[in-house]
């Protein structure tokens, strides 16, 4: 299976911040966001992976390419470690780097992938969104696509006020935590939210999910809402949603790139750093 790693939207949300410093490269511990995501599509045994960026966004790529002349410097040094780790990050998937011209919404962004998927399944991960869990959440996917051969993506409950920031999706339970699903609709108010289940940024689609994208309209936002198409397929063919019980950072959040920075540092051994700190405060 192949991924799509969309990470080319302009992150209007978290500006002046995001202007030259891509949302996906801001730092969570000691690594950027989107190399959390390549990670998880790595442990789930996903290689060939896509990332969709943009012209504004070259860090990001500059970030897996081989830069021979720091290991170079690194070699003469005798800085094994560092060449080491650097040389790590280049090696760690097969990745292509696909450029969305326009900023016309994830939907759009996933439809540049068309030919790289090239008819197949695959995953798509959210570039500014870290998911930790045993099993990680594409693995999860994964192996709930192994057994239905169907489209799934993870979802988790969220409070009344927040369905405005959410895909929101309703079905019937199928299997523990499994819904096969029969309405999605994107960012709805509380009393139009079909449920408390807001999709979180991971997903597996057969392929004719593409279908549904070229068929989506241009939303109010102008853009192309993976939502709209999500719903579309599941009129036509089974698509479930699968409850995450592990833990999911939204990195265009304030909120949300702080608590990934404090607990996945007491998680990567930095506790002692971090108590410190507050001990002071
Ligand atoms: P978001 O809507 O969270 O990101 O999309 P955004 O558009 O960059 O941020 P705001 O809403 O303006 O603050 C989720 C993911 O989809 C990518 C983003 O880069 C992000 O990783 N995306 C979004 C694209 O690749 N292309 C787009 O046109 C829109």
């Amino acid at each position: 299976m192949k991924a799509i790693i969309p990470a080319a939207g302009f992150g209007t949300r978290f500006l002046p911040l995001t202007k030259a410093q891509p949302k996906e490269m801001l730092p969570v511990v000691n690594k950027p966001t989107i190399q959390w995501v390549v990670e998880e599509a790595v442990d789930a045994g996903i290689t060939d992976i896509a990332i969709i960026t943009g012209d504004h966004k070259k860090s990001i790529e500059n970030h897996f390419r081989p830069m021979e002349k720091l290991e170079k410097a690194l070699e003469k040094a005798g800085k094994n470690k560092e060449l080491s780790e650097v040389k790590k990050i280049s090696e760690i998937a097969n990745l292509q780097f696909i450029i969305q011209d326009e900023q016309k919404g994830l939907g759009h962004a996933i439809l540049c992938a068309e030919k790289f998927v090239d008819g197949s399944p695959f995953a798509v991960l959210l570039g500014d969104t870290i998911c930790t869990g045993n099993p990680n959440c594409t693995k999860g996917l994964v192996d709930i696509y192994r057994q239905k051969e169907k489209s799934v993506f993870s979802v988790e409950t969220i409070n009344v006020e927040e369905t405005k920031r959410y895909g929101i999706a309703s079905g019937n339970e199928v299997e523990e935590g499994i819904l096969l699903i029969n309405n999605l609709v994107e960012k709805p108010g509380p009393e139009n939210a079909p449920s408390l289940l807001g999709i979180q940024g991971r997903y597996i689609f057969t392929p004719e999910i593409f279908d549904y994208l070229k068929l989506a309209d241009f939303g109010a936002d102008g853009q192309i809402q993976l939502t709209d198409a999500m719903n579309s397929l599941s009129h036509n063919q089974e698509i479930y949603s699968w409850t995450f019980k592990g833990k999911r950072y939204d990195i265009g959040t304030m909120k949300d790139w702080f608590e990934s920075h404090i607990e996945l540092s007491i998680k990567s051994g930095y506790s002692s750093i971090i108590q410190e700190i507050l001990s002071k405060s």
